[in-house]
């Protein structure tokens, strides 16, 4: 099936490149990535609440956002990154039983083929349909050669036992060796993401990737991409939590109809290597103890207000239940605007993918354009 691809709007180039600058270094970044997931869109009509996302509607929690393709993402989606194996089946289990409806994947997490277990069991114990699922993987480093890309899915939707993923993403815009593995530096390549992502674009003229979009763009290499996409993308999913807000690549993404999906909503309280504490800013407890709901709960619901999809990750079920419960309650305005005083700094550096000689990043503010 072929798709007509939507009008571009006119390119808007960006300009300032500074954000703040709290760095936590991490010793090894491993592979983060996934997913991007939710979007949905959400009306909203009292006037009071003027400063949320417009296409916002308290009366239906939040649950979905549109995408530029029409189709309508779940706003928070179960992450899997780090979730080990024989965790994960009995997570995204639990998800979908207590209302979940959106799962991000990537081929990279190394758990698709149990994730595909049990959402087959699903499928035929009837507890969920496959077209109320939202499945979300993402194309990792080492698979960015064109003729590479349709390998990439077909495997992924073979761990997955699925004929068609909902959104496939570029996980990070760096290349990597074929076949290589890990992230020591000589693995490195220059990427090409014009023909990766013309690669991508194949992949949805087939069907078989119902939304493309990208993971860890700037907006810089998001504009670039805009620029000579047939498709324009769907989703930039990237880190994001009250203490990271990305302002400039939400407005950028506003601008282009992007929809930004935020990852690490917690903070990753669990990678030791980040150092995370966006749990425990004093703001966001504040708000929690005055709302009676969770400090998780309130950065989840934060996500949602501001219009992004939002996927937190969890194996135990009270958590995962937890997380989910943030479509009958809202942070009021006078309380969400306290947000805006939190100092911002990002977690995620991508400190592997930038080296003095290999790749195409000598340094971390070269892979974000400076937004760090
Ligand atoms: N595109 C990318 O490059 C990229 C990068 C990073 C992440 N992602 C995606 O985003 C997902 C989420 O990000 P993340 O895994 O980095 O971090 P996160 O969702 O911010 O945090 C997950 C951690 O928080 C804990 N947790 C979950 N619910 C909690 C609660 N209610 N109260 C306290 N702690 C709670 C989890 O522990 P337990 O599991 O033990 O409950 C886990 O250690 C990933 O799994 C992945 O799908 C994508
Ligand atoms: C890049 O993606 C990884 C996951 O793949 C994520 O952990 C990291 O936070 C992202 N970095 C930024 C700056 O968005
Ligand atoms: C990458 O490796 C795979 C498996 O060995 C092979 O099928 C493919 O052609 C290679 N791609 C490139 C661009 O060399």
């Amino acid at each position: 099936m072929t798709r007509a691809s939507r009008p571009r709007r006119p390119f808007i180039k960006d300009g300032d490149a500074s954000s703040s600058s709290f760095t936590l270094s991490l010793p090894h970044f491993l592979c983060l990535s996934l997913f991007v997931l939710v979007s949905l869109s959400v009306h909203f009509s009292s006037v009071q609440h003027t400063r949320f996302e417009k296409s916002v509607k308290m009366a239906d929690g939040i649950r979905f956002f549109e995408l530029n393709t029409g189709a309508k993402i779940p706003s928070v989606g179960l992450g899997t990154w780090q979730s080990d194996p024989g965790l994960v089946g009995e997570a995204v289990a639990t998800a979908i039983k207590v209302g979940y409806r959106h799962i991000d994947c990537a081929q990279i997490y190394g758990n698709e083929k149990e994730i595909g277990l049990v959402l087959k069991k699903l499928f035929e114990d009837g507890v969920v349909k496959r077209e109320d699922l939202w499945i979300t993987s993402k194309l990792w480093c080492n698979d960015h050669a064109p003729e590479d890309v349709p390998q990439a899915l077909d495997r992924t939707l073979r761990d997955l036992q699925l004929d068609y993923i909902d959104l496939y993403l570029i996980h990070w815009p760096v290349a990597m060796k074929n076949g290589s593995i890990g992230f020591k530096p000589e693995n490195l390549v220059q990427p090409d993401i014009p023909s990766t992502w013309k690669a991508m674009e194949a992949l949805y003229d087939s069907g078989k990737a119902r939304a493309l979009g990208v993971s860890n763009f700037s907006s810089k290499k998001l504009a670039d991409l805009l620029e000579v996409a047939r498709i324009p993308p769907s989703v930039c999913q990237v880190e994001c939590h009250p203490s990271w807000r990305q302002t400039k690549l939400r407005e950028f993404c506003k601008s282009k109809g992007v929809h930004l999906s935020g990852y690490s909503p917690l903070g990753s309280p669990g990678t030791t290597w980040l150092k995370s504490d966006v749990l425990k800013n004093p703001i966001l407890v504040m708000v929690a103890e005055k709302l009676g709901k969770t400090p998780a709960q309130v950065a989840i619901r934060w996500g949602l207000q501001m219009g992004h999809s939002v996927l937190p990750k969890s194996t135990h079920e009270p958590r995962i239940k937890e997380n989910f419960d943030v479509f009958d309650w809202s942070i009021p305005e006078d309380l969400f605007a306290k947000f805006s005083e939190i100092e911002q700094g990002r977690l995620v550096k991508g400190t592997s993918f930038a080296h003095e000689t290999f790749g195409a990043y000598r340094t971390i503010e070269e892979l974000w354009d400076g937004e760090i």
